[in-house]
């Protein structure tokens, strides 16, 4: 009899246990929507708000650059105002698809496979780059709860900055394992040329770029989104060898973001 009180009482607790989690869980999930959908409203509405003047200023100096036939330097100017008027609309527009928050839905992601995604995407079969990319992925990683398109973005971003500066030639190690205090550390290197170590310190400002089509926006947005879900980004390079991106995620947090 007391065995089977003793079984009993031990079902119920894992019952509760369980069950305990799953409103957790739920709770977790919810307020991290929340959290997302506010921060990506406002980015929706300053992009938004931005991009009506850089049209207007566009339109303008179009018209302009047609009457004014006479005096080089004029359409000279006019023209500088023109490529930067592109190149402010270009980040807006990678802005406002970032704010694309507004949409999306914590999900609970499996990082292999997100990673194969992006692997997927910035190397695509049909296009055949000369880059061997290595995996080793632990086996059992717990998910990770955040909203796909951010760790995507974070994984795209970097991989895509390897490629480019390999040249598309070389090699790109992934991996994915267990690190303490219940996290999971990802890490993405190139054997391209590294990074010169004075510039290092500037590689996550938004807008610094040595590319001449770079909006330098990928690695602020790596920054951001990892830290959004109370993770952390570090870089270790040495030129001539390689660069090395660590990500480092909490399994289970709650976001770090400012009600
Ligand atoms: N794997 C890498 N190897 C060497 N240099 C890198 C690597 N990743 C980033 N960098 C350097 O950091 C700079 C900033 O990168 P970031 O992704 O923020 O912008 P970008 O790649 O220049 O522009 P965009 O991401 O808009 O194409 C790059 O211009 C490059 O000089
Ligand atoms: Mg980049």
């Amino acid at each position: 009899m007391l065995l089977l009180m003793t079984f009993c009482c031990y079902g119920l607790q894992v019952l509760f246990d369980k069950q305990r989690r799953v409103n957790e869980e739920a709770v977790e999930f919810a307020q991290r929507q929340q959290q997302l959908q506010s921060a990506g409203r406002l980015a929706a509405e300053i992009a938004h708000q931005l991009k009506n003047p850089l049209g207007i200023i566009n339109n303008a100096a179009f018209t302009l650059q047609r009457t004014v036939k006479e005096g080089k330097t004029i359409t000279q100017q006019i023209r500088i105002i023109r490529e930067e008027v592109e190149r402010s609309d270009r980040i807006i527009t990678e802005l406002m698809g970032y704010a694309r928050l507004v949409e999306g839905r914590v999900e609970k992601l499996d990082i292999a496979e997100e990673l194969e995604q992006a692997i997927l995407r910035v190397f695509p079969p049909a296009v055949k780059y000369e880059v061997k990319v290595h995996r080793d992925y632990s086996p059992a990683l717990p998910p990770l709860l955040m909203q796909r398109m951010h760790l995507s973005e974070a994984f795209v971003n970097l991989l895509q900055n390897a490629r480019e500066a390999m040249n598309g030639l070389g090699n790109i190690f992934v991996s994915a394992r267990m690190g303490g205090n219940y996290s999971v550390v990802i890490s993405i290197a190139d054997d391209g040329p590294g990074i010169p170590r004075e510039k290092v310190a500037q590689i996550f400002e938004p807008y610094f770029t040595t590319k001449e089509k770079g909006t330098g926006l990928g690695l602020a947005i790596v920054k951001h989104n990892t830290e959004l879900y109370g993770g952390t980004v570090q870089v270790e390079s040495e030129l001539g060898k390689g660069t090395r991106f660590i990500l480092q995620f909490p399994a289970k947090t709650v976001m770090k973001l400012r009600k």
